[in-house]
């Protein structure tokens, strides 16, 4: 690991170590503002050791902004007092922080709020997906452009921070113009790569000379769009990083895969390899040599994969920037050799937050955004003479959560769980295809109750009686919920259940779980799976049962196939996965009745429906219901029982660890016999 701690000079700056944050938009900003969430998130991290930190990308020009109404600025001369306030947040840290330059191009959205209802700006009349056709920019305004990234680059100078990239990948303005398939124009900006290069090193040029040589400036790009050759090709960037080295105007190129038709790679989930980008930087490395620091980004969690990254020369430093929100004091842990570190998984809930216009959290790491309140160093610990024993029932993320911040306050905890492996739900998705990152996330749960001194009991199932008779302090009943299998859902507002859902055919997604992964035949050979969640989870068990030569359709309800799993950019790598196998997947239909083999689908807007016949086993996962009968037995028997998680009302697996997390926190101040609920 020594290559990582070796310090890196960009520019006239000396970065500490070789590991980064590359840019997260964070979405905490205040009215375009830097905020103070923003500052306890970024001291964090320097805190925790990390040697580069990239600020979000701030809106560089007024010609083109960003699509989230809530996006920093640097171009108004008021960002100055954000980025002084950052510098004074990090100046107690070795930490460098640079600022992300950038502006939407044809990926903004002229009437987002009800102000600069301007049509779309962009090189070329060519649309991103999903997007607005752009009205293609003139040279005067291309020339603006330029001034007002100049201006940005000034402010940020001002504003005391260390360094600043120019937003060239992603498919956002400057990679547009870099990418064949967004500028065809046929001046002096489009055509060949010098041309296509032009607005990155004009922009760089007047950068340059609004901060002077000494101030790192660096470049982002995208080194494959992954549209083959109709947009950048790795080819394409070796080229362009030959006429951008070649220029000497970046101290470093920043590379990470993807753009618009892509970012289910740039930000990839756990269905990508880890590391994937790394192979790329060392074809760029060998091009460009001493003539610019190579930085690369893409699902690197595991910091001996980065220390390999650098030891063997294939960048100069490496991003592990979810690696970050899972855990910003992984490198101080990693130093101490003996602090287990809590892993990212590429669950992306946090870019799904991101791209919602939600603040970004975290789902293994409740302070991620909270850091002020539940940063490092916040966490009372009891005087020993008050630490009560605490007693957990059931090792899901809840359990684990409250178990592991209880026993770190002090507390004597003890988590018993019924079956042979903790997990929970978690446990399940474990299971399922290209979800095996959760496994890790459990393991990672268990090592730091461990590490904070509490115990964990497996294929334990203590009864009521058991418990007041152990009469632990405190019991928390984390037991989790169960699907439902009666088939109710709320397309049909008429009826408490599906007819037929009760003649053994049908059963809840985690049963059905349980049994294929003890049997995978014991679903039989049709199984339709009614999706009411758009999670990865009913697709997953799918997957799972048709690549064991089950026959299976997906019917969901909505009108959108997947849409938390399109969110957390999971879906484009699922659907051809499901395609591939032959699943059957159908809109806009709810279950009807299931009459002995057959399964009656209705159309939701009325239409007619259809019969599937034959069908084995119908899973359905459309509701949740506590799984809380210990606690109701509990209540009143024992001195302090409460509900913690899904067993208190079945939610995103994010919001019950937050809750676990608060709970655990306030443990001796609630009263008895009461479900917390709190305000965070
Ligand atoms: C919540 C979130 C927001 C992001 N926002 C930006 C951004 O503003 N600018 C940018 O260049 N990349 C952005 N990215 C992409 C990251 O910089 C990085 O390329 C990507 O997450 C892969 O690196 P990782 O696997 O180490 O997280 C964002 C990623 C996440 C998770
Ligand atoms: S939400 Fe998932 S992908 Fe995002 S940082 Fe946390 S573990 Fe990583």
């Amino acid at each position: 690991l020594r290559a990582l701690w070796t310090p890196l000079r960009v520019g006239g700056t000396t970065i500490p170590n070789r590991v980064m944050t590359s840019a997260m938009t964070l979405q905490y900003g205040e009215r375009g503002r830097i905020s103070d969430r923003h500052l306890a998130f970024y001291r964090e991290r320097a805190r925790g050791g990390v040697g580069l930190v990239f600020s979000e990308q701030l809106t560089a020009t007024r010609v083109s902004g960003s699509p989230f109404p809530e996006a920093l600025d640097a171009h108004d001369d008021g960002a100055i007092d954000g980025f002084n306030a950052i510098a004074a947040a990090l100046a107690p840290y070795e930490t460098r922080f640079f600022a992300q330059l950038f502006a939407a191009g044809a990926v903004d959205v002229s009437a987002s709020g009800l102000d600069g209802w301007g049509p779309v700006r962009g090189p070329s009349p060519i649309a991103a997906p999903g997007g607005e056709q752009p009205l293609p920019l003139t040279r005067g305004e291309i020339a603006t452009i330029v001034e007002d990234f100049a201006r940005s680059a000034a402010h940020v100078r001002a504003g005391g921070l260390d360094g600043l990239e120019v937003h060239g990948s992603h498919g956002w303005l400057i990679g547009q113009f870099l990418s064949p398939y967004y500028n065809r124009r046929d001046d002096e900006y489009g055509g060949d790569a010098g041309n296509r290069c032009r607005l990155a090193i004009e922009l760089g040029q007047a950068v340059r000379a609004a901060v002077g040589h000494k101030f790192p400036v660096g470049l982002s790009l995208c080194y494959d769009e992954l549209i083959g050759a109709a947009g950048i090709t790795p080819e394409d960037t070796l080229e362009q990083l030959s006429v951008l080295s070649a220029a000497g105007i970046y101290d470093f190129f920043d590379l990470s895969i993807g753009s618009s038709h892509s970012e289910h790679h740039t930000i990839a989930p756990m269905d990508v390899p880890e590391g994937f980008a790394l192979a790329f930087a060392a074809r760029a490395k060998a091009l460009v040599g001493d003539a610019a620091a190579i930085l690369v980004a893409g699902r690197i969690v595991d910091p001996t994969m980065a220390a390999f990254a650098v030891a063997d020369g294939a960048a100069d430093m490496v991003a592990m920037s979810r690696a970050h929100l899972a855990d910003p004091y992984l490198l101080a842990k990693l130093r101490e050799r003996n602090r287990r570190i809590t892993r990212c998984v590429g669950a992306n809930t946090c870019v799904a937050r991101a791209l919602r216009g939600e603040p970004v959290a975290c789902v293994l790491n409740p302070a991620t955004g909270r850091e002020a309140a539940w940063g490092e160093g916040t966490l009372d610990r009891v005087d020993p003479a008050r630490a009560r024993s605490v007693l957990v029932v059931g090792a899901g993320p809840a359990g684990l959560r409250f178990a592991a911040t209880a026993a770190r306050r002090g507390h004597d905890v003890v988590v018993h769980e019924r079956h042979a492996e903790p997990g929970g739900h978690l446990r399940q998705w474990s299971w399922l295809p290209a979800r095996g990152a959760w496994a890790r996330a459990v393991d990672d749960m268990v090592a730091s109750l461990e590490e904070a001194g509490g115990r964990l009991v497996l294929g334990s199932e203590p009864d009521a009686t058991a418990l007041v008779n152990e009469a632990p302090d405190v019991v928390a009943v984390a037991t989790g919920a169960a699907w439902d299998a009666s088939g109710r859902t709320p397309e049909r507002p008429d009826r408490a259940a599906i007819p037929g859902a009760d003649d053994g055919r049908a059963v809840g997604l985690d049963v059905a779980l349980e049994r294929w992964r003890r049997d995978p035949t014991s679903l039989g050979t049709r199984v339709v799976i009614v999706d009411g969640v758009g999670t990865f989870a009913p697709f997953g068990l799918a997957e799972g049962l048709a690549a064991g030569d089950v026959d299976v359709e997906v019917v969901t309800p909505a009108t959108t196939l997947g849409a938390r799993a399109a969110e957390q950019l999971e879906l484009p790598h699922i659907l051809p996965r499901l395609r591939e196998l032959g699943v059957a997947l159908t809109l806009g239909h709810h279950l009807d009745e299931i009459a002995d083999r057959r399964v009656v689908l209705a159309d939701v807007w009325g239409g007619r429906g259809r019969t599937v016949a034959g069908v084995d086993t119908v899973v359905l996962a459309c509701a949740r219901d506590p799984r809380d009968a210990l606690y109701r037995a509990l209540v009143g028997r024992v001195g302090n029982v409460r509900r913690v998680g899904d067993a208190l009302a079945p939610r995103d697996t994010a919001a019950v660890i937050h809750e676990a997390e608060a709970l655990a926190r306030q443990l001796e101040s609630h009263g008895r016999d009461t479900d917390l609920t709190f305000v965070q």
